[in-house]
């Protein structure tokens, strides 16, 4: 998989591909982390990406320009399938969607800032516009971040142990079940018994039922 993305804070958008699986997934060749300076698309001497908004209005508005000639250089190298606007009027990201995502070869990430970008980018270039909650970040980059975790450790191979994405909060709809390590008792507080026993069958239920409460006490509405 290649990610491409587009941001006027490349800064911004280091560290979280510099540790842990992320890293792992780069340095095994499963996936390409792409960051393009925005500024570096911009003809004027001020390498200015935003400009006032017609109509008047708070807020500057990223400005369609260098996003056409970022996205366009992109789209004449490879195919892309998705080009994707982080913002907080999108669709907000779900399990499902980032099931989905993790399935595609090239992909764009768009990062908003300031008050957005022009409409036109929105109408002729963008595929996909992503909310990753319902509330405002001051841009998308740690959206594009968090977008990019959950996709990249459902690439096989990213994970060390392949069962473990599937046992995920939210993949089958339910919150995960209580875990527990060793020691089996500590101060006093005990491991659930059933989970020493060695009976998987009876593990499972058990994982299964716990689950279920959970989800319906902290999350009823996933079981709608
Ligand atoms: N940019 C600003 N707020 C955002 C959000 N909630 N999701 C994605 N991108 C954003």
């Amino acid at each position: 998989m290649r990610i491409d993305i587009i941001t006027v804070l490349p800064e911004l958008l280091k560290s979280p591909f510099e540790a842990s699986i992320l890293k792992r997934a780069i340095d095994k060749g499963l996936v390409e982390i792409h960051l393009h300076n925005l500024r570096d698309y911009v003809t004027d001497n001020y390498k200015q990406v935003d400009d006032y908004q017609y109509g008047g209005g708070a807020g500057m508005v990223m400005m369609i320009e260098p996003i056409d000639k970022c996205i366009s250089k992109l789209k004449s190298e490879r195919n892309y399938d998705e080009i994707i606007y982080m913002t907080p009027d999108g669709e907000t990201l779900k399990q499902r969607m980032a099931n989905h995502l993790s399935l595609n070869e090239n992909m764009i990430i768009l990062c908003g800032h300031y008050k957005g970008v022009d409409q036109r980018v929105r109408d002729h270039f963008i595929t996909k516009e992503v909310s990753i909650g319902d509330y405002v970040l001051s841009g998308g980059e740690l959206g594009a971040a968090i977008l990019c975790d959950t996709i990249i450790r459902l690439i096989p191979g990213v994970l060390g142990d392949e069962a473990s994405a599937l046992t995920d909060s939210f993949q089958d709809d339910l919150l995960a079940p209580p875990i527990y390590t060793r020691p089996a008792e500590y101060k006093g507080w005990k491991v659930p018994e059933i989970l020493l026993s060695g009976n998987t069958p009876k593990i499972e239920a058990w994982r299964d039922e716990e689950a279920y409460q959970h989800t319906k006490e902290r999350r009823p509405d996933l079981l709608e």
